[in-house]
């Protein structure tokens, strides 16, 4: 089948207006987020219906054209992106949120939904999104499960297979699979959502999901405390996660990080004193204020003028924009190498405070901002300076982690950026089950080719 006789199948199928062939209208979904990864798109389309992705797949699989399944294109790992003449299959069309279930605290939203209309929909009835992270006005629920997306809050509620109780998903031949009804126990043979959650658009496009939903906390806090060096922030986190039975989130920057949101996202600083180290600390409570009971853990690190603690909504809103912004702040100082690796708690200082060397090893010239959540072990390292293309930094760190006992994607996967690095991080095995399964959903190797496996 020629291109436009695909093309001609595609519009058929979504209609015109929903199949961009015009590299303008093709232009946002061909690069991503971070503009270090992209590449030309056939066509983008944009169905509308779990019937039309169907067809679509059917129509890519007779052409032999690969599909890249795409949701809010803030992704990390350019995975969301055509490496070259793929259609990208752009599910923000399905955006319904249906009503919550009060009783049961869940909710079904389509795969195109953003994570903040789901959070809106739920908050308005007392329940809450287990996960949060700071795309949320553009990353897509269906875009989140596929990348099991992790955020700030995991360490209380877990990443977005945990909230995933049911899902609508097509297989690479069109096949629909659907398991919507939400059911807390469901025991009944393998858990395909739970292997579509993390597998990246290489298994199944999904379409629609069953969140489960969480309480929502009326009472929340913030801390922003500073500390002489990594491993007094690291040591004072692994204590707050014992002591602080209110906590939500724990995060950890340093004042080269807030150096660059303050310059480029116009956050005052906490406070007057600068530190080498922060942590972030959010406590949440249904029925009492958490303030007290942060303040008094975080007592015993003696942080005194070096801390600042709000539990008004805009003095948290300040505090918090101090972490969240740095993306923002990485991409406004150039495209920078994202590696988000984790490694476990006990060797999380050694990361921070050796992968600035390990990279200048590499290239003397590029500079390395730290930051992430401490309070599961993963690390955003990233670097600024090398060429999009050059990876000698990307090995260093990679290396360092492999030798810390880390892992090579902590939340945001494999996806095109890592995939050298699938068998070294987890072994020939390993990725030979996972291969199998691969080839058993999708012989052909039409979804999402070259990513989590190189060539596939
Ligand atoms: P996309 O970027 O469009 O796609 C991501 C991957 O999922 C691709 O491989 C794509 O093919 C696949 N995919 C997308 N939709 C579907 C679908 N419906 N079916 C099958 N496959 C699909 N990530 C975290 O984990 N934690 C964070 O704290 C975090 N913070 C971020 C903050 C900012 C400012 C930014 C820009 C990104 C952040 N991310 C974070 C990364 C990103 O937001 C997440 O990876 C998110 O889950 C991607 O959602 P998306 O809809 O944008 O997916
Ligand atoms: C974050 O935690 O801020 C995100 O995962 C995005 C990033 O790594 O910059
Ligand atoms: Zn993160």
């Amino acid at each position: 089948m020629t291109d436009a006789t695909l093309t001609g199948r595609l519009r058929d199928i979504v209609g015109e207006r929903h199949c961009l062939t015009d590299p303008e209208l093709r232009a946002s979904h061909e690069t991503d987020w971070t503009r270090r990864f992209s590449g030309r798109a056939l066509a983008v389309v944009r169905p509308g219906s779990v019937g039309e992705v169907a067809a679509i797949l059917r129509a890519c699989a007779d052409a032999g054209v690969g599909v890249v399944p795409q949701g809010g294109n803030t992704g990390l790992v350019g995975g969301s992106v055509p490496r070259g003449g793929e259609v990208v299959l752009s599910l923000l069309r399905l955006s319904e949120v249906g009503v919550v279930d009060l009783e049961a605290g869940e909710v079904t939203a389509g795969a195109g939904a953003t994570l903040s209309a789901v959070q809106a929909v739920a908050r308005a009835t007392g329940w809450d999104v287990g996960v949060d992270l700071g795309a949320r006005d553009s990353a897509t629920i269906g875009g989140m499960v596929a990348t099991n997306a992790g955020g700030v809050h995991v360490l209380r509620h877990g990443p977005m297979r945990r909230q995933l109780l049911g899902f609508e998903a097509v297989l690479a031949d069109g096949t629909i699979l659907r398991r919507l009804p939400g059911m807390p126990k469901d025991n009944t043979g393998y858990d395909l959502g739970g292997l579509v959650a993390g597998s990246e658009g290489t298994l199944a496009v999904i379409t629609a999901t069953r969140l489960r939903l969480v309480p929502r906390l009326a009472h929340r806090a913030v801390a922003v405390v500073g500390f002489a060096d990594t491993a007094s922030a690291v040591a004072a986190a692994a204590d707050l996660r014992r002591t602080l039975g209110s906590i939500m989130a724990l995060e950890l920057f340093t004042d080269a990080g807030m150096e660059l949101v303050m310059r480029h996202a116009s956050v005052a600083p906490p406070f007057a004193d600068r530190r080498p180290v922060y942590l972030l600390v959010e406590a949440g409570s249904e029925d009492l204020e958490p303030i007290d009971g942060l303040v008094a853990a975080l007592e015993p690190f003696g942080v005194g003028d070096a801390a600042a603690v709000a539990g008004d909504p805009a003095g948290r809103h300040r505090l918090w924009q101090l972490r969240e912004r740095h993306t923002e702040a990485m991409n406004a100082e150039g495209v920078p190498h994202k590696l988000d690796v984790s490694v476990p708690l006990a060797r999380y200082a050694e990361l921070v405070d050796q992968a600035p060397s390990a990279v200048r090893a590499a290239d003397p010239a590029a500079r390395t901002i730290c930051y992430g959540h401490v309070g599961d072990g993963n690390v955003h390292v990233n670097v600024l300076g090398p060429a999009a293309d050059d990876e000698s930094v990307d090995h260093a760190v990679l290396e360092l982690v492999l030798e810390l006992g880390g892992s090579v994607s902590a939340e945001h996967g494999i996806g095109t950026a890592k995939v050298d690095w699938l068998v070294r991080d987890r072994g020939e095995a390993a990725v030979a089950a996972m291969l199998a399964i691969k080839r058993a959903w999708d012989p052909a190797g039409t979804l999402n080719p070259g990513v989590l496996f190189p060539g596939s």
